[in-house]
C-alpha cells in the first residue's frame, strides 16, 4: 500500500533521510520509532505531500506520488488522513468546522451527511457535544482527538498518526489505541503510528520500524523488535540514557547475550 525506496532530505546540510526504505502492506500497522529529531514527522509529512523530499521514490496504492501536480496529489489525500502532531487545528473555526473541514474542501458530500459524520466522529474520540467550542479552549490531549476526528470522517484508506497519544491520559490513550486496532480490523485502514510510547508501539503494531541517522535499522514484529540484540535498538526501546549498553546493562536487563 505504501512503498518507500531511497528517499531521502536534507535541511541545512544535515541529511534528515538518508536513502531510506519502508513497506507498509495494506490494512497493516506499522509502528515508526527513533530519537527526537530523527526524521519521522518529516517522513509523513513527504508522504502527504506537505513536504518535497530531495530524491527517492514514494508509492501509495501504486501510484508514484512525489512528482505530482498539486491538484493530482488532492486526489490521493483524500485517501490519506494524517493526525498531526499539534493538532494542526484553526482557532478562527469550531470544533465541528474544523472535523468538516476535509469533507467541505475536498469532497463533495451534502450538508447532512457531513453532519452525520462530524457528530459519529467525534463520539468515536470520545468527545461528543463540543461541536460549536473554540479549539483554542480545548487541552493538548483534546486537541488531538479533535485532529483524529477529522481524519476519521474522511473515512481514509490510509491513517499517518504523529504521535496520537501524546499529551493524552493513559486511559484516553488506551481507548485510542484500541480505536487504532479496531480500524485496522473492522476497516482494513493501513496505518503508520509515530509514538515514543513503546507500550502501545507493542500493543497496536503488527511490524515496528526503529528510524536512525536517517535510515530504518530495524524492522520487524513486535516479538522481533522486543527480542532485538540490536544495540541501539536495544537501549532505546528500554530508554537508557547513559551511553552504549554495556555488558553489565545487559546483566541488568536479565538478558546476557
Ligand atoms: N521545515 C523544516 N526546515 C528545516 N528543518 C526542519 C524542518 N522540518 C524538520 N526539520 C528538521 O528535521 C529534523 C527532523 O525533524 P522531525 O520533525 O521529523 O523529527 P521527529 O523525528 O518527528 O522528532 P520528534 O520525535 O521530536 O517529533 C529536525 O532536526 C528538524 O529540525
Ligand atoms: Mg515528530
Amino acid at each position: 500500500m505504501i512503498e518507500i525506496k531511497n528517499l531521502s532530505k536534507t535541511f541545512d546540510k544535515a541529511n534528515i533521510l538518508n536513502n531510506l526504505d519502508l513497506t507498509v502492506k495494506t490494512a497493516e500497522t506499522k509502528v515508526v520509532i527513533g530519537r527526537s529529531g530523527v526524521g519521522k514527522s518529516v517522513l509523513l509529512k513527504s508522504i502527504v505531500g506537505l513536504m518535497k523530499p530531495d530524491s527517492g521514490s514514494i508509492k501509495i496504492n501504486g501510484v508514484e506520488v512525489t512528482n505530482l501536480s498539486e491538484k493530482a496529489y488532492n486526489k490521493v489525500r483524500g485517501e490519506i488522513g494524517m493526525v498531526f502532531q499539534g493538532g494542526a487545528l484553526f482557532d478562527s473555526l469550531t470544533v465541528a468546522e474544523n472535523v468538516a473541514f476535509v469533507l467541505n474542501e475536498f469532497m463533495n458530500l451534502d450538508k447532512k451527511t457531513v453532519e452525520d459524520r462530524v457528530v459519529d466522529a467525534l463520539a468515536m474520540v470520545g468527545l461528543k457535544g463540543i461541536e460549536s467550542m473554540s479549539p483554542s479552549k480545548l487541552s493538548g490531549g483534546m486537541r488531538k482527538r479533535v485532529s483524529l476526528a477529522r481524519v476519521l470522517c474522511m473515512e481514509p484508506q490510509i491513517i499517518l498518526y504523529d504521535e496520537p497519544t501524546s499529551e493524552v491520559d493513559p486511559i484516553t490513550a488506551d481507548a485510542l489505541n484500541n480505536l487504532i486496532i479496531e480500524l485496522r480490523d473492522k476497516l482494513k485502514v493501513t496505518s503508520i503510528v509515530v509514538t515514543h510510547d513503546m507500550n502501545a508501539a507493542f500493543k497496536i503494531a503488527d511490524s515496528i520500524a526503529m528510524f536512525y541517522h536517517g535510515h530504518v535499522i530495524a524492522d520487524g514484529t513486535p516479538d522481533e523488535i522486543r527480542n532485538t540484540t540490536h544495540p541501539v535498538v536495544k537501549q532505546f526501546i528500554h530508554g537508557e540514557a547513559h551511553g552504549p549498553i554495556t555488558e553489565d546493562e545487559n546483566l541488568v536487563f536479565g538478558h546476557v547475550k
